[in-house]
């Protein structure tokens, strides 16, 4: 996130690990090209796709083109491609043939550095999570991470560890072959333009802060429901889960936004810290709280529509049996002077009503007694709405008079939909990721501190699930288990409905 003018950035060479898996050719590659589009990367800057399937540069190339095409045909947001623009990207795109444990890979990086005449180089690592601590030490081996001609940069993809004690470990050898400000934790929550919105809303508006905190607000919810099922990822999920996958990060990260205390500036050690902070501040609950705390969800066969959704059980490579929950709701607690007493409750699952990523802020209600003699109902809560996708922008519910003779209120929206401010171009959400990376900001990347924050507040309700307590079924198509309303029932709050 930019503060001052976007301009091209300095060149470099971006060496792609797992060149050939999914995250390069539907993300970053469509991330490239637009950078390229709106002319920030320099006219040197060389891309490397690395992987241990032999091939070449043209037919790397030419797959990744196949895919844009394909892509630009569907709906995924990003219809960009544009024959004369791919020419000019394609002449960066090359491939180097490798087995990400053999040192000879290395020496082969080394050389093309070399050759290139420019120091500059990133190490995006989009591989498998295994292969995160070793192409690290096996970079450090061979002098790759020594900036004495050049930047040296590494990004790591998610997931970051899959609990508290293989997060530090993953710190510490990283730590142990670079220093801190080489590595760009990606978080792709954060590349969203809604999700940077939150900072600037709250700490541009002098109204906000006002009434940002305990006195005023009652409780936060922060949903993230999908209807997509896991897809072709069952392998990967079964062993993960919606806790692991969603709440230490994106969701923790949505947390933070709205709960931090105002950075001193815009810049990357300010905001981490007061990000690290407020995480830092989530209750660590017993591991009895924790399961009083928690709800787990599985959605079993259902609909969507008239369509027909099998249940978790039934995808492929996931165990006819499997305990690992689609759906998780969660009750934390911030224990700092600001939140003290407000309940942050959170939720996500696959294969809900709707898609929708959203904050919903609720204000404590206005007192009765001015209504009490009326045939007026009790005030409703104030909410404001923060809508991170689809649909983005933010909404206010307002009691107002229904118009008539008798006193009567109704809730009416106060709204701003970005649609209806800003030409939004098609973008993946990677491009101002990328684009930090190669300019140097880590504003928006995950600090050490902020990722071993959030898995310590996550491990409770791991330890907690390990022997004790059960996934509850939904539909395919339903908005959760009944056990995550009875989790706001009992708090006398219900949740705000999805959609
Ligand atoms: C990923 C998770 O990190 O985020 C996926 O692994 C999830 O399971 C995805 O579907 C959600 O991202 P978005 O941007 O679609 O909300």
């Amino acid at each position: 996130m930019t503060v001052a003018k976007a301009e091209t950035a300095a060149p470099c060479t971006l060496f792609l690990f797992g060149a050939n898996g999914d995250l390069v050719k539907r993300l970053l590659m469509p991330a490239l090209f637009n950078l390229q589009r709106d002319g920030l990367l320099d006219p040197r800057m060389r891309i490397v796709g690395v992987d241990h399937n032999p091939s070449t540069d043209r037919e790397f190339a030419a797959r990744l083109e196949a895919f844009m095409r394909e892509r630009d045909q569907g709906n995924e947001g990003t219809r960009c491609f544009d024959e004369k623009r791919w020419g000019r990207l394609v002449k960066r795109i090359h491939y180097l043939t490798g087995d990400f444990l053999a040192s000879t890979t290395y020496q082969d990086i080394a050389q093309r550095i070399g050759k290139s005449g420019i120091g500059n180089a990133i190490f995006y690592l989009a591989t498998a999570p295994r292969f995160f601590a070793e192409v690290a030490r096996q970079l450090g081996s061979a002098g790759l991470l020594d900036e004495s001609n050049g930047f040296r940069r590494v990004v790591v993809e998610k997931p970051f560890g899959s609990d508290l004690a293989s997060a530090e470990a993953l710190n510490a050898s990283l730590l142990n072959v670079m220093n801190e400000k080489q590595i760009y934790r990606i978080d792709h929550y954060l590349g969203k333009e809604t999700v940077q919105n939150i900072l600037v809303s709250r700490f541009s508006n002098g109204l906000f802060e006002a009434f940002w905190n305990n006195h005023y607000i009652d409780h936060v919810q922060i949903t993230a429901a999908e209807t997509v099922g896991v897809e072709s990822r069952g392998g990967f999920y079964d062993h993960t889960g919606a806790l692991r996958d969603m709440v230490p990060n994106h969701l923790f990260q949505l947390l933070a936004m709205v709960a931090m205390e105002p950075p001193a500036a815009f810049g990357a050690d300010a905001v981490r810290s007061e990000k690290a902070k407020v995480i830092g501040a989530i209750r660590p609950w017993s591991k009895a709280m924790a399961l009083k705390n928690s709800v787990r969800g599985q959605y079993t066969a259902g609909k969507q529509g008239r369509k027909k959704l099998p249940g978790y059980r039934e995808e492929p490579r996931v165990d006819r049996h499997s305990q690992t929950e689609t759906y998780v709701a969660l009750k934390v607690m911030i224990d700092n002077w600001r939140w003290v007493g407000v309940p942050f409750y959170l939720r996500t699952g696959k294969r809900m009503s709707v898609r929708d990523t959203e904050i919903a802020i609720c204000f404590k209600p206005a007192p009765y007694a001015q209504f009490r003699d009326s045939d007026a109902e009790r005030p409703k809560p104030n909410y404001l709405k923060i809508q991170i996708q689809p649909n983005e922008g933010m909404w206010f519910d307002l009691q107002a008079k229904r118009p008539g003779p008798t006193l009567a209120m109704e809730t009416v929206e106060l709204g701003f939909a970005y649609k209806d401010f800003f030409k939004m171009r098609p973008s993946t959400g990677y491009e101002t990721l990328i684009y930090d990376c190669l300019t140097g900001d880590q504003t928006l990347f995950q600090r050490a501190d902020n990722i071993e924050n959030g898995w310590r507040a996550v491990q409770p309700f791991l330890d907690a699930w390990q022997h004790e307590g059960e996934v509850q079924p939904y539909a395919a198509g339903d908005d959760g288990p009944a056990a995550a309303d009875e989790l706001l029932a009992r708090d006398h709050r219900a949740w705000h409905p999805i959609g």
